[in-house]
């Protein structure tokens, strides 16, 4: 027997990307399947912020964008109880967090175990939190990069699916260290969807395992 939790779905993913920002995550992941590199539709793209530029972004790209005004629910319960609903009826299976930045509640994140994924422009579990890369700067790591992870109600702290290692040079700013990370940042989120509806992530308590790798042994 082996001690399994999760298995991703081999099937064409229905996905809910949420975002607060400027969306470039979300452009990469539509980018890459539009060129039929994950097999996947992006169903809805959501958003905390009204005036978001990635929202305009979507509805550009003829995608179903959703806004929900945070001061119209009592807590954050009631805000998320409301998107559920939303996704629910939407049948989603997978959400990829991408630049959102809210922090989900916990009933939220069991609801959507293992269908929840982010991407943080460090290499966890060092650095969370926000400003992560002039963190790196300030601690004098050599090396830093982006992880993307599958979510769980303790805050960047969920799974790891994919990592990349950037180095972090003498003359780095936040911005251009934050910079060089959103490149690698763009290649591996695709990357992990990619696997994740190619039904290759395995799941084993803190570890996910990607089912025939290359780099397995
Ligand atoms: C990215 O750096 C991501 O790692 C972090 O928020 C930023 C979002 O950027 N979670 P964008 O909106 O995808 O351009």
């Amino acid at each position: 027997m082996t001690d399994t939790t999760f298995r991703s779905p081999n099937k064409k993913g229905k996905i809910a990307v949420f975002i607060s920002g400027r969306g470039s995550n979300f452009m990469a992941l539509h980018d890459s399947i539009k060129k039929g590199y994950i097999n996947a539709g992006i169903t809805v793209v959501f958003s905390n912020k009204k005036n978001a530029p990635g929202l305009q972004i979507a509805q550009d790209r003829n995608l179903e964008i959703l806004y929900l005004r945070p001061k119209n629910y009592e807590s954050r319960e009631d805000y998320d109880m409301a998107i559920a609903k939303e996704l629910r009826s939407r049948d989603i299976d997978l959400i990829c967090l991408a630049g959102y930045m809210r922090i989900l509640t916990a009933e939220f994140c069991r609801e959507f175990k293992h269908r929840i994924i982010n991407i943080h422009p460090a290499l966890l579990p060092s650095f969370t939190g926000l400003h992560v890369q002039q963190k790196a700067i300030d601690w004098g790591v050599r090396f830093s990069g982006a992880t993307v992870h599958f979510v769980i109600p303790d805050v960047d702290m969920g799974p790891i699916i994919t990592q990349a290692v950037v180095p972090v040079l003498q003359k780095d700013t936040e911005d251009t260290l934050s910079a060089r990370i959103l490149k690698e940042e763009h290649k591996i989120y695709p990357e992990a969807v990619r696997l994740y509806f190619e039904g290759r992530l395995e799941v084993r308590d803190r570890r996910v395992l990607i089912l025939d790798s290359l780099f397995k042994s």
